[in-house]
Parts: structure tokens; C-alpha cells; sequence
């Protein structure tokens, strides 16, 4: 067979094809030339191309380095073909890193649902516990009376014990299974509740809080756990972005009467986004977290949930500088006392 003969068979193909002969590429196709981004002469090796394989017939999974360096996941397929002089190698290969990073957060999302569900238990054998030392310093704080000395210690446990119990009640909520069920929810409550949560994490030790609630906030039908995800996600996306250094958050609700919306904004002082990435953000799985420390299941999530309660999400960034997510709700069958 020639040159030709292999373009005939080969070039229309939308796979990435190449002929070897003795495990040297004598051919690419058009995919294969972008795949590996070829330029020149070709003749290179097929330990070149696939250093950690070796040559052989069949079906693999397997790294494939580009002349340039860059390496890239590949399925590729090996079989034997008659040219004028004995045996060639026909190869076709595909780059499979993207649904192996797909299958690897998959497989880590499953692990953080297990964490979720145990967190949730453990959350729950804690809770009852500080329900007691609650009744008790609370029964001891009564015994002692209005001018005991020893009231501010009491007042210290029971402050440290309702907080420990808010933080229980938030890991609780993560461990349940989602329920549907959709109840009045004022979302400046829910800002509060979620914040209390994370603002002793280190990511928010050196930021400076600006809540900016909306007073007479009216309460929307909504599903409240979906809500306190939501809030969450934003918020620590946030104080992720400002990456423990010193910067600015702001908690922002407001009521549009005219559009029947309550709006929910965080903004920060961190990275902000660059243009290149921003439209991919609400992508499940995307993330520029390296390490392990983001699923980039945050966004996408949020959107879902903004999407079911029939609202909208926005962003504003500029990059160096920080970003603002807004969201609108709308204000959905409500009694009228608001
Ligand atoms: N406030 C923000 N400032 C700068 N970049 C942000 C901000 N919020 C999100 N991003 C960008 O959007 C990407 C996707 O966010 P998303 O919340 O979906 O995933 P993640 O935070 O990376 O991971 P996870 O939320 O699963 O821990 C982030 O990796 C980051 O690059
Ligand atoms: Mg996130």
C-alpha cells in the first residue's frame, strides 16, 4: 500500500488514524495530526508517542506524549495489516482524559456523600448529648440566681453549647437525603444560620464581613435545605477565592416589590474570573482548584437549584479585583402579611 492508498482509507475518517511500520508512524490522518500536534516529517517512534506501552497488538488504555511534551490520556487501538512488505500497525486513538477526570470526580462525590451521611450521624449522636448540657446550665443558671459570680460562666457554656448545637443542626441537614418538600423560607434567616456555620473557618479569618440585609425581607416558598446549599456554595466559593488573605465580603439581600423577587448577592475582593474561563463556571465538574480541593460541583449545583425555584443567577467579575453572584427568587404564593 502508499501513501495514497492509506489517505483513501484514512483521511475522511473523524478518528484520530495512523499507519506504523516496524513502530515507526509512516502515516496520520487529518484527527491525528491535530491530536498530536504534528507539524513536519513525521517518523517518529511509537515509544515516542506512547512511552509507558509496549509494542503490541490489541486494545489499551494508555498515556501518549505529543512531540511537544504534553501528555494527554489515550484509548488506543492496535491491529496488524498487509502492506507490500509484511506487516504494519494500524492504530486509531482517542483522548479519553476528559471522561477519566469525569469518572475520577464521580467516584469522589460518592466518597463526599458518604462523609455527608456520616458527618449527619455523627452530627446526631452529638446532638442529644448538648441537649442536655443545655437543660442542665440552663437549670443551673436559674439556681444561681440574677447575682452569682459564677452566671457569666454559666452564659459562656450555654453560648458555646448553642453554638456547637447550630453547627450540629447544619451537618444534620447535609446527611438527610433531599426532601422536595418546599416550605416558607426568609433567606436572611438562612444567610445567618449558613454563615454562623463557616465564620470561624480559617478561609474567613482575616476577611472583613459586611451584612447587608434586607429588613422586612418577605419570606418565598422554597425548599429551605436546597436554599442553605445554595448560600453555602456561594459564600465559600467566596472566601475560597480571597484565599485566606486579607479582603472583603459582602452579604447583600434586597426585595424588588415591582418584579415580586427578593435578590441574595455575594460579593468579594478576591481573584475574580478570568474571561476565558467565566462562561465554563456553571459547568458541573469544572474547577480551577488544583489538588483534589474542588469537585466543581458547587456552581452547577447552585444553578440547578436557582433554576428549580424558577430564579436567576448572574455574575459580575473583574479579574484582580473580585466578583459578585446575584441571585433573583421570586416571591412565589405567599400569604399577604409581608
Ligand atoms: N467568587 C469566585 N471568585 C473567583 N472564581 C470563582 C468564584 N466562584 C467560582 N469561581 C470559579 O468557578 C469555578 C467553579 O466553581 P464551583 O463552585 O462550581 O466549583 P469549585 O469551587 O471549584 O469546587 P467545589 O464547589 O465543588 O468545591 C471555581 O473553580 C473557580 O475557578
Ligand atoms: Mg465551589
Amino acid at each position: 500500500m502508499k501513501k495514497r492508498d492509506f489517505e483513501a482509507l484514512y483521511g475522511q475518517i473523524p478518528e484520530a488514524a495512523a499507519i506504523f511500520e516496524k513502530w515507526i508512524l509512516i502515516y496520520a490522518n487529518q484527527a491525528f495530526r491535530e491530536l498530536f500536534r504534528l507539524s513536519g516529517d513525521l517518523d517518529l517512534s511509537w515509544a515516542r508517542l506512547f512511552p509507558f506501552s509496549p509494542q503490541g497488538y490489541g486494545i489499551f488504555e494508555i498515556p501518549a506524549m505529543r512531540p511537544d511534551g504534553s501528555t494527554f490520556e489515550a484509548e488506543v487501538v492496535v491491529m496488524p495489516c498487509l502492506g507490500s512488505e509484511g506487516f504494519l500497525q494500524q492504530v486509531l486513538v482517542r483522548d479519553i482524559s476528559y471522561r477519566l477526570s469525569c469518572e475520577e470526580k464521580l467516584i469522589q462525590n460518592e466518597r463526599l456523600a458518604a462523609m455527608g451521611k456520616l458527618a449527619g450521624e455523627i452530627a446526631h449522636e452529638i446532638n442529644n448529648p448538648l441537649g442536655g448540657i443545655l437543660l442542665y446550665s440552663k437549670l443551673l443558671k436559674e439556681d444561681l440566681g440574677p447575682e452569682s459570680p459564677l452566671l457569666i460562666n454559666v452564659e459562656k457554656i450555654i453560648k458555646l453549647a448553642t453554638r456547637c448545637r447550630i453547627i450540629a443542626k447544619g451537618l444534620l441537614n447535609f446527611g438527610r437525603p433531599e426532601s422536595q418538600e418546599e416550605t416558607l423560607v426568609n433567606l436572611n434567616q438562612v444567610i445567618q444560620e449558613m454563615f454562623s456555620l463557616i465564620e470561624d473557618h480559617r478561609l474567613f479569618r482575616q476577611i472583613k464581613v459586611t451584612k447587608d440585609l434586607y429588613p422586612a425581607l418577605p419570606s418565598i416558598l422554597a425548599n429551605r435545605s436546597q436554599l442553605e446549599q445554595l448560600v453555602l456554595n456561594l459564600i465559600i466559593n467566596a472566601g475560597e477565592a480571597m484565599e485566606g488573605a486579607p479582603g472583603e465580603l459582602c452579604l447583600r439581600t434586597a426585595f424588588h416589590q415591582d418584579r415580586s423577587e427578593v435578590e441574595f448577592s455575594v460579593s468579594d475582593t478576591g481573584t475574580g474570573i478570568p474571561d476565558d474561563i467565566l462562561p465554563r463556571i456553571f459547568d458541573p465538574f469544572f474547577t480551577t482548584k488544583k489538588g483534589g480541593k474542588g469537585t466543581g460541583l458547587g456552581l452547577s449545583i447552585s444553578h440547578g437549584i436557582v433554576k428549580g425555584h424558577r430564579g436567576r443567577i448572574d455574575v459580575e467579575t473583574s479579574p484582580g479585583k473580585g466578583t459578585t453572584f446575584r441571585v433573583y427568587l421570586p416571591v412565589r404564593g405567599v400569604p399577604k402579611e409581608w
